[in-house]
């Protein structure tokens, strides 16, 4: 037996009331600038990880012209250590048109809403539920656990999605929806968890068909994952003084609009190109760094060229000299490597073609994207 989808809300409400969330950053005022913002956060990232961002993100950018007027670079390193930078892309874009077609305000329908870059379906349906409390229904993973469970859908996940939206608008109430919406969120994230979920709190256990079932360490059903492939890259980090040699990563791709150093595909590219750059000194090389993506890991090989501050040489290829603590955002590892291989040194800050333009050294603080140490010679080629 399955339950009723409209019984849901009359259970768990009472249950949030006593053992929810109810202090966290974005419920205290939650206009739709400040939900969506959160929202776009929590994607793919815990709440204790996205607090200290969101707060200073916030500080900065309270409004969607505020975002939308600053330099993509500079919300970029408020972004940095949180991962999926696109999500950080996506958000200064939406503002820049929440500004320009809406008159700063964002939208109030579904469509609209999804018609900006980075807001899907289940965000979109949280920003009016939690910011409007009209009734539209969420799906994010923490959702998908607990309906996967409460009504035993057995499907694989890429096949569930029309039947999971399904049982998740029926579920949802027509009053109370904003307290709902956060409720069943709650409810995945400190009950319904993906491991050894405890069911003795669970203000659904007896109505949980998976529970009767003895299922639910088993649902939902996970995607078969075989070895995620593994990738090298040779990074070289020039150091003049305090200074290190970045560029800016193209828009799209891994790391998109982040600074980071040269990056070669074997060792003797990086040689060639450290000998043209400065004959009389040698590279050196320092220890590699695993970086784990959803998709890939990544074997970084850093290089240190160190050139005197003497003969400060000009930035190739629209490289600039970048001093290694500021304001723009480097991927995680990158700012590891600064921090334990390049000690960063203070200093003025000076680049290239004339503009100033500091790192931001940001620490990985989520669960992933992660880097540790590897040992050299491990792992195969690729390109
Ligand atoms: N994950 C996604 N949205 C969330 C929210 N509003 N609160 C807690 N976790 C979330």
């Amino acid at each position: 037996m399955t339950p009723a989808p409209q019984n849901i809300a009359a259970k768990l409400l009472p249950w949030f009331r006593r053992h929810g969330r109810h202090d966290l950053p974005w419920q205290r005022d939650p206009t739709p600038y400040r939900v969506w913002v959160s929202e776009v956060m929590l994607q793919q990232t815990q709440v204790a990880t996205v607090i200290p961002y969101y707060e200073r993100f916030l500080r900065r950018f309270p409004d969607a012209q505020s975002l939308a007027s600053a330099r993509l670079d500079e919300v970029l390193g408020l972004w940095a250590g949180l991962g999926y930078y696109a999500r950080g892309r996506n958000l200064h874009r939406a503002a820049r048109e929440v500004v320009a077609r809406h008159g700063g305000r964002l939208p109030q329908t579904l469509e609209a809403l999804i018609a900006l870059p980075g807001i899907g379906r289940s965000t979109a349906g949280a920003i009016l539920a939690i910011a409007h409390g009209a009734r539209h229904p969420i799906l994010d993973g923490n959702v998908k656990r607990v309906l996967a469970r409460l009504f035993l859908v057995r499907e694989p996940p890429d096949a569930a999605g029309a039947v999971l939206w399904a049982l998740a608008g029926r579920c949802t109430p027509a009053a109370h929806v904003a307290e709902y919406t956060q409720a069943i969120m709650d409810l995945g994230a400190t009950v319904c968890m993906r491991r050894q979920p405890a069911c003795g709190s669970c203000p659904l256990r007896r109505d949980c068909a998976a529970h009767a079932a003895g299922l639910e360490e088993e649902l939902p059903l996970r995607r078969k994952q075989g070895p995620r492939p593994l990738r090298r890259t040779h990074m070289v980090f020039v150091r003049s003084g305090d200074r290190v040699l970045m560029h800016r990563r193209p828009p799209q791709g891994i790391w998109g609009g982040l600074w980071a150093p040269p990056e070669f595909a074997g060792a003797r590219a990086a040689r060639r190109w450290c000998a043209a750059l400065a004959r009389d000194v040698a590279p050196r090389r320092l220890p590699a760094l695993r970086h784990s993506f959803t998709h890939f890991e990544l074997d970084i090989s850093p290089w240190l060229l160190e050139v005197s501050h003497q003969r400060r040489l000009p930035a190739p290829r629209g490289e600039r000299w970048l001093a290694a603590d500021g304001r723009v955002g480097v991927p995680a590892p990158v700012a590891k490597l600064l921090a334990a291989g390049l000690p960063a040194g203070a200093g003025a800050k000076e680049s290239a073609n004339g503009e100033d333009g500091e790192l931001r050294a940001a620490r990985p603080r989520g669960r992933r994207p992660r880097s540790r140490a590897v040992s050299r010679g491990a792992g195969s080629a690729h390109p």
